[in-house]
């Protein structure tokens, strides 16, 4: 299993007549997913579909990402929140938080339409000065506000640079198929486009052109991605004792009860650390509903041991940490011995600096465990494309268990439209008249 959950750390905290009585919450919580929408549960990307993933559609994203990288020196990909964050943590782990920085045949890779700032999109704009450019634009409403207001801004200088004829070239679109603001544009503009399907929403849509495009353009197996996630589909169809997946949706739960609010998801490794992001992504704007939910945050371990461990360690204990244990780093490094051992380092020696890394896991592990600090550890053979595949089927599925056990829907975010009506009433957005003069007047 190239994901495997270890329990040990939190069998202290959680007895095994709660790990039974809890078994009839997750058979009712698998069973709502099953039937969703009477399909089966065809909502975690395309491996779920019914009638498969889309092949023709699949063989397409591989076609643009050639042409992209035949083309393009910089691949701008605009989108926010679910439809971009997925991707750009992909290529984080898969390739290198340093991607755009190494020797490379693919392009650069920049993310925009994830936030509003002036500073940001200029600073991407000069990068973008006298290089190639294509642009993949996200979104699947096609109406959100800062992917669409960074789309004008680099369809008007893709425009500008190349002529309308040759932007339409450089500009792929993943959108809804059929309706929206976006593909309306894109059908009139001529761009080619992906589908994300109705039934998969932006956070649970790694799995799908909106991911797979700019993975693939990165040079990564987009087929080995498919392949994990499959194979992670199989391991967690069945509620049974060996389901991981659930285990941890349940451990997850008890721990909840028993006043533990915040799930930090720890990696040792930056490479991964896009990956918390994405974390906190899907399982905050999935499970924080109806005043409930476990707030997600995460850590980067030893760098956040510095700062955040002082809190974890003796600070107030509403924490429980699940802890990515990656047995193999991609690389790594052998501390040679040195004569002299001024710097008193020799004890660290004749070994590979990933025995260094793997005795801080543990270690803190321990010393967390005994603060008063719950530690699910999930076990992961290496980093590679399959693996990616598997642990995003794994974390996606768990999140849609663990969200029913608490009895939300893990497929809305009505909590998001309330800073985006306050947004656009402040801006004189027509139709919004009434909210402006009164927020307005609250700003005074
Ligand atoms: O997960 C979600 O549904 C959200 O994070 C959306 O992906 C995000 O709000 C962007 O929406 P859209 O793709 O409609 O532009």
């Amino acid at each position: 299993m190239p994901v495997k959950l270890n329990s040990n750390y939190v069998k202290s905290y959680i007895n095994n007549n709660e790990l039974v009585a809890i078994k009839p919450q997750i058979e009712a919580a698998h069973q709502t997913l099953m039937n969703k929408n009477g399909l089966g549960n065809d909502f975690l990307g395309w491996v779920n579909l019914p009638s498969d993933y889309d092949k023709e559609e699949f063989s397409r994203i591989k076609e643009a990402a050639k042409k992209i990288q035949s083309k393009a020196d910089v691949l701008i990909v605009i989108g926010i929140g679910g439809s971009y964050l997925g991707a750009r943590a992909a290529i984080e782990l898969l390739k290198s938080p340093f991607y755009n920085n190494l020797k490379k045949e693919t392009p650069d890779i920049y993310f925009v339409g994830n936030n509003i700032s002036p500073t940001y999109l200029n600073e991407i704009l000069s990068i973008c000065e006298g290089r190639d450019i294509a642009v993949n634009v996200i979104s699947k409403s096609g109406t959100t506000t800062e992917p669409a207001l960074a789309f004008r801004i680099f369809k008007d200088l893709l425009e500008k640079k190349y002529g309308k004829e040759e932007a339409k070239e450089r500009i792929f679109a993943t959108t809804d198929k059929s309706k929206g603001t976006l593909k309306n544009l894109s059908d009139s503009e001529g761009y080619e486009t992906f589908v994300i399907p109705d039934d998969i929403g932006g956070r649970f849509s790694v799995l799908t052109a909106v991911g797979l495009l700019p993975i693939a353009v990165a040079g990564c197996d987009i087929d080995a991605v498919m392949q994990g996630a499959r194979d992670a589909q199989l391991a967690f169809a069945e509620n049974d004792d060996n389901n991981d997946c659930y285990t941890y949706a349940a451990l997850r739960n008890i721990l909840y009860r028993k006043n533990k609010s915040v799930e930090m998801l720890v990696t040792y490794d930056p490479s991964f650390t896009l990956m918390t992001e994405w974390f906190k992504q899907l399982f905050g704007e999935s499970e924080g509903k109806d005043n409930k939910g476990i707030f997600p945050t995460a850590a980067t371990f030893s760098t956040d041991l510095h700062s955040l461990g002082q809190f974890i360690q003796d600070g107030s204990k509403i924490i429980f940490e699940t802890v990515v244990d990656i047995k193999k780093p991609k690389q790594d490094l052998f501390l040679e011995e040195d004569k002299e051992n001024l710097d008193g380092l020799n004890f660290l020696t004749n070994q590979n600096m990933s025995v260094v890394n793997r005795k801080a896991l543990e270690g803190t592990i321990l010393a967390h465990t005994e603060g008063g600090i719950p530690n699910i550890v999930l076990e992961v053979d290496e980093i590679d494309e399959k693996n990616f595949g598997y642990m995003v089927y794994f974390f996606e599925k768990a999140c849609a268990v663990s969200a029913y056990m608490l009895g939300v829907n893990p497929f809305d975010q009505p909590g998001v439209e309330s800073y985006k009506k306050n947004m656009f009433a402040l801006l004189g957005k027509p139709g919004y008249e009434a909210q402006k003069a009164e927020l307005e007047a609250k700003l005074k």
